[in-house]
Order: structure tokens, then C-alpha cells, then sequence
């Protein structure tokens, strides 16, 4: 695949999609978003991979937003068509059954905050800000924002930002739940490598499942949840890996996960 404004690469059963015009500070354009689909598409057919990190090339903006000359030329019918592409890429993004872990090295405005959104883990530098600015161009957010932020953040502070498009700090991010963790720049890429590093090494189809079980059970009643949770505990117990995961631990050595 040639990737004009991604870099896109899978090493050691990571993936790393990062979004590439620094320029524009990473600004999402069309083509980027046709580009950020064909990476989700390849990890989609890679069972290899096990986590996935998406970031920003540079060092001031993970992605400071939709491409505003796009936005500006949108008509509505134009409009609508243009959030759903975004939400779908997005949720495809998001439905992935590998954990992703957004390494927020910047700016993440509108369409980039919606981004980070659709990732599972969000770690950010300390030069991070986030937000939902749309209202200072006269719209909303259309790429899941406001959908995905009041249900990690919570309705009342959510609609804080989004009606004031007030743009926050790293350390403000982590006081609400935005963020899991802050940490200096030059430590962001080594602490997201060791997180990813610590999923690898887990049990691959449990943690599958573990983030299916949350993914899945937050969209639904308790009852539910724990429903699909007892059934995806049915599944994981029938596999290799459970009894390996088990055998090991009993036997006192390190496990040998086969993925199966
Ligand atoms: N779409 C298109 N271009 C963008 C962009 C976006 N979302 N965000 C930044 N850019 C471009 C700027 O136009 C500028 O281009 P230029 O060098 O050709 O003038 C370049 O990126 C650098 O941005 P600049 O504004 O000069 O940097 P800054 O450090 O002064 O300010 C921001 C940084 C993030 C505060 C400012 O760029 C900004 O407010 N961007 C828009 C954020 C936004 O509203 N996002 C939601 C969109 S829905």
C-alpha cells in the first residue's frame, strides 16, 4: 500500500497508523480519511496483529481536525454524507478486535479529539489539548463527538466543551476522564510501546474477548452485559491458551500463548 498523508506499519504484531500532514497539523482531508480506511482495512485482515497504535507525525498536533477547506464548501446534503463517512470510519476504527491506544503527541481538536474518542486507551504528553472547537465554525461535531465524549466524560462536562468549543489542557484531560495518563513528550511513544508491549504479552484471544466484553456491554443494560459476558467466559474457557494460561501459572513458568 502507498500512503501519501498516513504512515502506516506493522511490526511485531503492532500497528502503527499515524496521520501525516503535519503541515496542516495533521488536518483530516478526504484523501486522509480514504487512507486511515484502508490501514483499519489491512489490520481488519491481519490476525497477527494485536494492538494498535494511531498518533500524529510531528511534534505539535495528533490531528488538529477535519480539513476547515473541506468543511467550508459542505452543502447539506454534502454535510450529512461527510459526518457519515467520518462516523463510519470511526466506528470501523473503533470495532477493530485488537486494542487501540491513541498516543496523543498534540493538538486534538474536533475531528482529532473524535479520533482519539474512537480509540480504546488514551495516553497524552503534557503539550496535549483537546477539544471540540466545531462551534467556533458554526457546526457541530460530526465524527462521533457527540456521542462518544458525554459517554466518557460524562453529559454536563461534555456539553461544556462542545457548547463553549473550550479547549483543555493534558492534566485538565486526565482530571475528567478525557485521558488515562499524562506524561512528558519524549516519554509518550516509550510509555504507549510499553503498554502495548504489556497487552502482547497477555493471553491474545482473552484479551480479545475482555474488549469485546466492555466494548459491547457498555452499549447495553447490566443485565445484558453480563450476559455477553458470561458467554464470551464459555468461549474463552474452551481454548488453548486457557489452559495454557492456567497450566503455566499452576506449573509456575511463563506462559506460551498460541492465539488459539
Ligand atoms: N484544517 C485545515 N487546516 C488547518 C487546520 C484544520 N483543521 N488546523 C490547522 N490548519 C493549518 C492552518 O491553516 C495553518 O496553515 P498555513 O500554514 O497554510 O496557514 C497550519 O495548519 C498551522 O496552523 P496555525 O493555525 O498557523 O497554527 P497555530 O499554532 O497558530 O494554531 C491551532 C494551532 C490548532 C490552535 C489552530 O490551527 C486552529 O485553531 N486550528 C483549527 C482547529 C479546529 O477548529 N478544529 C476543528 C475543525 S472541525
Amino acid at each position: 500500500m502507498n500512503f501519501q498523508n498516513i504512515v502506516f506499519k506493522v511490526e511485531d504484531r503492532k500497528a502503527l497508523i499515524a496521520i501525516n500532514r503535519p503541515d496542516v497539523l495533521n488536518a483530516l482531508n478526504a484523501q486522509t480519511m480514504d487512507e486511515l480506511e484502508s490501514a483499519i482495512e489491512a489490520i481488519e485482515n491481519d490476525e497477527s496483529t494485536g494492538v494498535v497504535v494511531v498518533t500524529g507525525v510531528g511534534e505539535k498536533a495528533f490531528v488538529a481536525g477535519a480539513d476547515i477547506n473541506e468543511l467550508q464548501i459542505l452543502d447539506g446534503p454534502n454535510g450529512k454524507g461527510f459526518a457519515q463517512r467520518g462516523q463510519n470510519i470511526f466506528k470501523r476504527l473503533e470495532d477493530l478486535s485488537k486494542p487501540i491506544i491513541a498516543a496523543i503527541n498534540g493538538y486534538a481538536l474536533g475531528g482529532g479529539c473524535e479520533l482519539a474518542l474512537a480509540c480504546h486507551i488514551r495516553i497524552a504528553s503534557e503539550n496535549a489539548s483537546l477539544g471540540q472547537p466545531e462551534v467556533n465554525l458554526g457546526v457541530i461535531p460530526g465524527y462521533g463527538g457527540t456521542q462518544r465524549l458525554p459517554r466518557v466524560v460524562g453529559s454536563s462536562m461534555a456539553l461544556q466543551m462542545i457548547l463553549t468549543g473550550q479547549v483543555i489542557d493534558a492534566n485538565e484531560a486526565l482530571r475528567i476522564g478525557l485521558v488515562n495518563r499524562v506524561v512528558p513528550p519524549d516519554e509518550l511513544i516509550p510509555t504507549v510501546d510499553k503498554l502495548a508491549q504489556t497487552i502482547l504479552s497477555r493471553g491474545p484471544v482473552a484479551v480479545r474477548q475482555a474488549l469485546n466484553a466492555v466494548k459491547y456491554g457498555v452499549q447495553v443494560s447490566l443485565s445484558e452485559g453480563l450476559g455477553i459476558e458470561a458467554n464470551l467466559f464459555g468461549d474463552v474457557c474452551k481454548t488453548a491458551d486457557k489452559t495454557e494460561g492456567t497450566t503455566a501459572f499452576l506449573e509456575k513458568r511463563k506462559p506460551e500463548f498460541k492465539n488459539k
